[in-house]
């Protein structure tokens, strides 16, 4: 993979039965990096972050992440480097509802190894920058959708991750709690220095990231610059 890049999809294909929902697909993600997967319904959008993030193994074509083959990888490594370098980030219900929020976002210190008093208070420092503080002891059934993905954000990227994958992340909150859910996520990948993949249908949450990748029928039909970068 080139060497700027911490995630790398090359030739990837994948079908299911006889549709092929992955067609030689490419993609590069750098350090600090913010890429929108775009594409209607059905174009393989889900399926391209699932294959890199070491979900779904891919039929043809390579996985690079952090320096690792993860296509080649057994399960049990996938389920490792996803725990170990990975962050996710859903639409919604991802967060466990009997934990408290601080809870959930210490989860990933704790299964990295990390006491549990170290784990809490590492977790709480990212309530104030994500805009949540106070929010810490309450279980996600009471928060607000926005306040829910803000504790997503902190527990994806709580441990440090190499990549983030969000899918849909702003899918079930309207256009002005998205905006800033976008722009908390986009803004932390790049401070951090993770790579951010975000799978889209919204135009708008496609702007807030660097490049964007569209797929039509699993292909790649453009690598449009950002109007970050156009300008
Ligand atoms: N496990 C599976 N078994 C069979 N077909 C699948 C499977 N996963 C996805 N597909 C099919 O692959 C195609 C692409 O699905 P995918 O979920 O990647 O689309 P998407 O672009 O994420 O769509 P959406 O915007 O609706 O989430 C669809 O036709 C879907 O039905
Ligand atoms: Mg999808």
């Amino acid at each position: 993979m080139p060497v700027t890049a911490v995630l790398s999809g090359r030739g990837l294909g994948k079908r299911y039965g006889v549709t092929t929902v992955l067609d030689r697909v490419d993609i590069d993600v750098a350090p600090g990096d913010t890429v929108a997967v775009t594409g209607p319904s059905g174009s393989g959008k889900s399926t391209l972050l699932h294959c890199l993030a070491g979900i779904v193994v891919p039929d043809e074509g390579e996985v690079w992440l952090d320096g690792e083959r993860v296509d080649r990888l057994s399960e049990s490594r996938r389920t490792a480097l996803r725990r170990d370098r990975i962050g996710f980030v859903f639409q919604f219900g991802q967060l466990l509802p009997e934990l408290p929020a601080v809870e959930n976002v210490a989860l990933p210190l704790m299964l990295a190894g990390a006491r549990r008093g170290v784990a809490l208070r590492r977790a709480a420092d990212w309530f104030g920058p994500l805009g949540i503080d106070g929010l810490q002891d309450r279980r996600p059934g009471q928060l607000s959708g926005g306040q829910e993905q803000r504790v997503a954000i902190a527990r994806a990227l709580v441990a440090g991750p190499a990549v983030v994958f969000a899918d849909e992340p702003t899918g079930a909150l309207d256009s002005v709690a998205g905006g800033q859910v976008m722009d908390l996520l986009t803004g932390l990948a790049v401070d951090t220095g993770a790579g951010l993949v975000v799978v889209t249908h919204d135009a708008d949450v496609a702007a807030r990231c660097h490049h964007t990748v569209s797929l039509r029928d699993g292909r790649v039909v453009a690598g449009a610059l950002s109007t970050q970068e156009a300008s």
